[in-house]
């Protein structure tokens, strides 16, 4: 198979781990796909601004259409973020027949079934693995690990910003905006860190889950949602105090045809797995009729941690191209169901 070329749009935190594992790991990965696998193009906002990591200045560009539109791209990895312009490139990408690899949950919760629809249609793979919870191989479980069960309930730590704020107050009594900061400075929180901290990006992530945990299309607007920006130091330590750690949860659950998700400031039991679940990590728990209770759990945010699900989300779409199977997730359909907010 000819060597497979990547288009990245976004040399940012996600995008030079992308870098950085796709150089690193290049003899393994081509060992597993049978073809080397280089990153040809990459976008960028500033081509002039210092970079962490080496690159040539000539594949840099700072117009996406230069790599939605070269005829020589294979995949496009978008970790640029943005929601309105970003899907504009990755339709068209499509459209053009180029596979996806994005680790862009607001664009996937919001226009998921639009984007995946235009793949279907194109017979191309659009891969997310890595915008949820970052390095827990969680979409992958769920889509594949399940599909032989009824999930009742998805339960989960998965915002990183905010856990790693929460944990920081508990055990060292940090002030909230200080903590913030530094996880904005570790690369762990949004552009716009308003989304952690109000839970919208966990809201986000939530929809996602439970679309395909259920296997029904859940909608964001469906999501009842609050954040931890009202969490004071005293809720944290009167909740410890009781015995209880006080997480930003996201919850989602079936019961008979009706789900409900929602994600909001927890208390929760110390003796819960989840109460120890610290910092930047993440964790899932799923309850399923046949298998009971499963809990998934590493970091969920950060460069390499997350740039491992980017990249093995690149090994897959070049295995499917080798098989000639691209779009097989994308034939997925699901139920319309009924939220509980339709009850009210
Ligand atoms: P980031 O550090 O802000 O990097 C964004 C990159 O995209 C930068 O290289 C920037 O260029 C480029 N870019 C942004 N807008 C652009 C535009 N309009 N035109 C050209 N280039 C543009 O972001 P990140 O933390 O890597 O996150 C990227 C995506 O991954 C987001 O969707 C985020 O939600 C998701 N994600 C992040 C994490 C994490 O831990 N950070 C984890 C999971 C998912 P410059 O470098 O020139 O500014
Ligand atoms: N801002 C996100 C978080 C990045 O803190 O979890 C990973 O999706």
């Amino acid at each position: 198979m000819k060597p497979v070329k990547v288009g990245l749009l976004g040399l940012g935190t996600v995008g030079t781990g992308v870098v950085r594992i796709v150089e690193g790991h290049q003899e393994d990965l081509s060992n597993q796909v049978g073809s080397s696998i280089s990153i040809a193009q990459i976008l960028v906002k500033d081509r002039t601004k210092s970079r962490n990591i080496p690159v040539d200045a000539s594949k840099l560009t700072e117009d996406p259409w230069d790599i939605v539109r070269n005829p020589e791209i294979d995949v496009i990895v978008e970790v640029m973020g943005g929601i309105t312009q970003t899907k504009e490139y990755i339709l068209e990408a499509l459209e053009r027949g180029k596979h996806i690899v994005t680790a862009n949950k607001d664009l996937m919760a919001l226009h998921g079934p639009e984007i995946l629809a235009k793949a279907r249609e194109k017979g191309c793979d659009v891969l997310y693995e890595a915008s949820v919870a970052g390095g827990i191989p969680i979409i992958r479980t769920l889509i594949e690990g399940f599909s032989s069960d009824r999930i009742t309930k998805i339960m989960g730590i998965v915002n990183g910003t905010t856990n790693y704020i929460l944990t920081k107050m508990t055990q060292e009594g940090a002030a909230y905006s200080d903590v913030l900061k530094e996880a904005q400075e570790l690369g762990y929180a949004e552009s716009d860190p308003t989304s952690d901290v109000e839970g919208l990006d966990a809201a986000r992530k939530m929809t996602i889950l439970s679309t395909l945990g259920f296997r029904a299309n859940v909608s964001l607007d469906n999501v009842s949602t609050k954040g931890i920006s009202n969490v004071t130091q005293e809720d944290i330590q009167y909740a410890k105090r009781l015995g209880y750690e006080v997480k930003l949860l996201g919850i989602a659950e079936r019961q008979d045809d009706f789900i409900s998700v929602s994600v909001q400031p927890t208390m929760i039991k110390q003796t819960h797995p989840i109460a120890s679940v610290n910092g930047v990590f993440n964790a899932v728990y799923v309850h399923g009729e046949a298998v009971g209770e499963t809990m998934f759990y590493g970091p969920g945010a950060g460069e390499m941690p997350t740039a491992t699900s980017v990249v093995a989300d690149i090994v897959a779409v070049v295995k499917n191209m080798k098989l000639g199977v691209n779009g097989r997730q994308a034939q997925l359909s699901y139920n319309v169901v009924k939220l509980k907010t339709d009850e009210q």
